[in-house]
């Protein structure tokens, strides 16, 4: 596509009309740019080189892998690429004991117990760290129990005055659904609230049926996730939808029980271990070989109002403020509160040459538009690299010699600056210990304001 000049967007445009935004979009001189040019004198001075070796590493195809999709998370990254991970390193160790420190839906977790290698897993949402342990510690359970267990929770629903959840008072659940879909749900919620869980067992298959009702609750909504969530107009979800796709999904996870059990049986007894902690200082109970992780991305999504809905109804949030807490406690994202960056301003804070150059023609670009999203964006860009600081540095201590650490990121662009994510927490790896073994870029990526500007996600792996 031939770029446009600035005189022949003006000309298509009543420039005078145009929103502050529009504007700053339309004289961006990022338009048409790429990150891979901008990264030039980044990549110069680090004496790396980046290597396009492009590939799927995003959640959707995993859409079809058994229980990977027990959870629908957009976020997720793909099981395929975990696998090509595990290949890789198969001859210098068949079983890595693996770790994702940002374990999410436990796409790595799921991946690693399928090819029998321990893992541990890190995660600082409830609700994720609830969905990833459901999926790592429900293999060994009966496909016939849970399948009785389901028709149990959908026969108490039939009853004429089944027991009911109240839907989350502080949730809009009465817009978030249609009035008739919100009872059947609290009618589903309260069903399944009411299963015993005396043994092991019984709370295993109650679990299970809470993740599968936690999967179907934006099927049932009148929001979509893509990847936020927001409100779909053109969405009309039927009255009896509740029961259909819990029915549905109930069946799905009976036919992945099933086959976990006959070609997977060798891996069942693979421990699997998710920490519900803050990755920047958890501590965990093992050594490992192989980290294998994403974490958030820089302009990315807000991981607790995204997962709001599935956490009220699953009771992990009972209030904004609540919700707020947390959010301010996982690595930064572009709406956190304006208090917690003005406390980090404050504190004593891991930093680099690059980060304060970047800070600094962000805070100019900044004041050359006169407006931003964020006044305050340099220093949430610094909060973002000092938090991944403090996380590499607390699971650096657990890898073993000779391990590595694998990172799936994306790069940005902020008020018109390149920031080189993959390559700032390269250099924090060095400054860790470790060696940047190989960047590779696996696809190119369209993000923020500029969409004509080709970001890029890079896999950076990182030897110990
Ligand atoms: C990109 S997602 C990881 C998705 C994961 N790879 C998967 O397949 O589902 C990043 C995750 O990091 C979590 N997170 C953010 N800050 C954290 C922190 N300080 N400690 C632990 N987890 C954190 C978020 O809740 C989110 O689930």
């Amino acid at each position: 596509m031939v770029p446009l000049s600035q005189e022949t967007l003006f000309g298509l445009e009543d420039f005078t009309l145009l929103t502050a935004r529009r504007k700053n979009v339309i004289r961006s001189p990022k338009q048409y740019g790429n990150s891979d040019e901008d990264a030039l004198p980044y990549l110069q001075e680090g004496g790396w080189q980046l290597i396009h070796v492009p590939q799927e590493i995003q959640f959707q195809p995993n859409t079809d892998e058994p229980i990977h999709r027990w959870s629908p998370y957009v976020q997720g990254f793909s099981a395929g690429f975990v696998q090509r991970t595990l290949d890789r390193y198969r001859k210098d160790c068949p079983h890595p004991v693996v770790l994702d420190p940002f374990a999410g839906s436990g796409t790595v977790l799921v991946q690693a117990k399928l090819n029998r290698c321990p893992s541990v897993g890190i995660e600082l949402n409830p609700l994720l760290h609830f969905i990833a342990s459901v999926k790592v510690n429900s293999w060994h359970l009966s496909p016939e129990k849970w399948l009785r267990t389901t028709e149990l929770i959908l026969k108490t629903c039939a009853q004429p005055s089944p027991p009911r959840f109240a839907a989350p008072s502080f949730l809009k659940s009465e817009t978030h659904f249609r009035i008739p879909v919100l009872r059947n749900l609290e009618k589903l919620k309260g069903a399944i609230d009411a299963l015993e869980a005396a043994t092991a067992e019984s709370l295993a298959l109650k679990n299970l049926a809470l993740l599968a009702f936690a999967s179907i609750l934006i099927d049932c909504s009148n929001l979509k996730r893509s990847p936020c969530l927001g409100y779909c107009r053109e969405k009309r979800v039927a009255d009896e939808a509740p029961f259909q796709l819990f029915a549905q999904k109930c069946q799905q996870i009976a036919a992945d029980l099933q086959r976990c059990q006959s070609q997977y049986a060798s891996a069942l007894n693979t421990p699997s271990i998710v920490v519900l902690g803050n990755s920047m200082s958890v501590q965990i109970p093992e050594k490992v070989d192989l980290i294998i992780t994403s974490p958030p991305y820089m302009n990315g999504l807000d991981y607790v109002m995204n997962y709001k809905i599935e956490m009220g109804w699953l009771g992990f949030g009972q209030s904004h403020r609540e919700l707020k807490g947390l959010k301010d406690q996982m690595v930064v994202c572009d709406n956190v509160s304006k208090g917690l960056v003005r406390q980090f301003s404050q504190t004593q804070r891991y930093t680099h040459p690059w980060i304060e150059q970047i800070k600094a023609d962000i805070r100019a670009s900044i004041e050359q538009r006169g407006t931003y999203r964020r006044q305050d964006m340099p220093e949430i860009v610094h909060k973002y690299f000092d938090d991944l600081y403090q996380v590499m540095r607390n699971v650096v201590r657990y890898l073993n010699k000779g391990g590595r650490f694998v990172l799936v990121v994306g790069d940005s662009l902020i008020a018109d600056v390149y920031v080189p994510t993959d390559l700032i927490l390269a250099r924090i790896g060095e400054e860790l210990g470790l060696t940047v073994e190989r960047l590779e870029k696996a696809r190119e990526r369209r993000s923020g304001q500029i969409r004509s500007y080709g970001l890029r996600e890079t896999i950076l792996t990182l030897l110990r």
